[in-house]
């Protein structure tokens, strides 16, 4: 064989060694391009030399091929990946960073509370599913009883797109949708107990205690014979729990479009929240709540002759501000670092 003919395998030898070990198939050998190369080389050979090269050739082929097979062992020798999965189930999991070690970063405050709250309404049995930052008029007004035209919706003034999509005002938005969600539940003889934390949006002027943007928490409880007596223990039990002490609470008359009748629920000041000052013995009003409004319920198609229930929805960022003495609203969605590292 000539040196030229010697060389151009030789080079092509190495490079086949390199890429042989990504072949699953010999049969995949011929169809490598550098493989096509060696045949397609032949027509150009001085004729003495074609007859060596072929056999050169067929010799490589052969040698890759064995390359190929002895490596199939090894290959089958591996459990099979399963595609499905987010991760090989064969790769050791790598360790997981430990968050407790990092001293940057902290929950936030109003994120904090939230957890607390949830966590004493979910041993009251309830669900809890978020809200949406982005709704319609029919969820913000029409399933809420609220018709076209009211003067009611003056006071959910807030935020729309150019596409009439609504931000929305108050977590109530979802009822509907939490009423249609759960509403199997009523005929298996189970209750719909759901609370919904959420963000709500409000065009407000704003000063230390209005800010355009803060958080709700709503709540609904559907089942047979619900009467407000059952709203108001359910409440009073959340407020016992959550401020771990036995505190007064009362209601009075107040109007809502979706409840009927409907209140302001207020209790007295918890000794967690009395910094010494003078309305320390006054009544802090710091929910909405009733009966939900049969037209409520058979927007979600709920028969209301057969079934009643009772809501409420009120804000987070006033219990955080007076258990921590935060005189601003504004610095919980300031992004403040100063202001959020105090809660490490
Ligand atoms: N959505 C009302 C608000 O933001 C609060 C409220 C009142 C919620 C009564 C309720 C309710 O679920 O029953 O002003």
């Amino acid at each position: 064989m000539s040196d030229y003919t010697n060389n151009t395998l030789i080079a092509i030898r190495n490079e086949l060694f390199e890429t042989i070990e990504h072949l699953d198939n010999k049969g995949d050998i011929l169809k490598h391009p550098k493989f096509k190369q060696i045949y397609a080389n032949i027509k150009d050979l001085p004729a003495d030399e074609r007859k060596i090269y072929g056999q050169e050739a067929n010799a490589l082929k052969l040698e890759l091929e064995k390359l190929v097979e002895d490596s199939q062992p090894l290959k089958d020798k591996l459990e099979p990946i399963d595609v499905t999965a987010p991760f090989a189930p064969n790769t050791p999991v790598p360790e997981r960073p430990n968050i407790l070690r990092a001293n940057q970063g902290s929950i936030h405050p109003l994120m904090r509370e939230l957890d607390k709250i949830i966590d004493v309404y979910s041993r009251l049995g309830f669900t809890s599913i978020e809200s949406r930052e982005i709704d319609d008029d029919y969820h913000m007004f029409t399933s809420l009883n609220f018709p076209t035209g009211h003067p009611a919706r003056d006071d959910y003034d807030t935020f729309m797109t150019t596409e009439g999509l609504i931000a929305p005002a108050h977590t109530s938005t979802m009822q509907n949708r939490a009423l249609k969600m759960f509403r199997s539940n009523l005929a298996k003889g189970e209750p719909i107990a759901v609370v919904i934390p959420g963000r709500v949006f409000r065009n407000e002027d704003l000063d230390a205690t209005h800010e355009h943007t803060f958080y709700q928490l709503e709540g609904i409880f559907v089942a047979e014979n619900i009467n407000v007596g059952n709203l108001i223990a359910v409440l009073q039990a959340f407020m016992n729990e959550y401020f771990g002490q036995v505190l007064k609470t009362k209601i009075q008359p107040f109007y809502f479009p979706f409840t009927e009748p409907s209140f302001e629920f207020a209790i007295e000041r918890p000794d967690a929240l009395k910094k010494g000052r003078a309305e320390a013995d006054q009544w802090l009003e710091l929910l909405g709540c009733g009966l939900i409004h049969p037209e409520v319920l058979r927007q979600a198609d709920i028969d209301s002759n057969k079934y009643t229930g009772f809501a409420w929805g009120g804000g987070i960022e006033r219990l955080v501000l007076m258990k921590n003495n935060i005189e601003d609203i504004r610095h919980f969605e300031s992004g403040k670092l100063d202001f959020l590292r105090q809660f490490k």
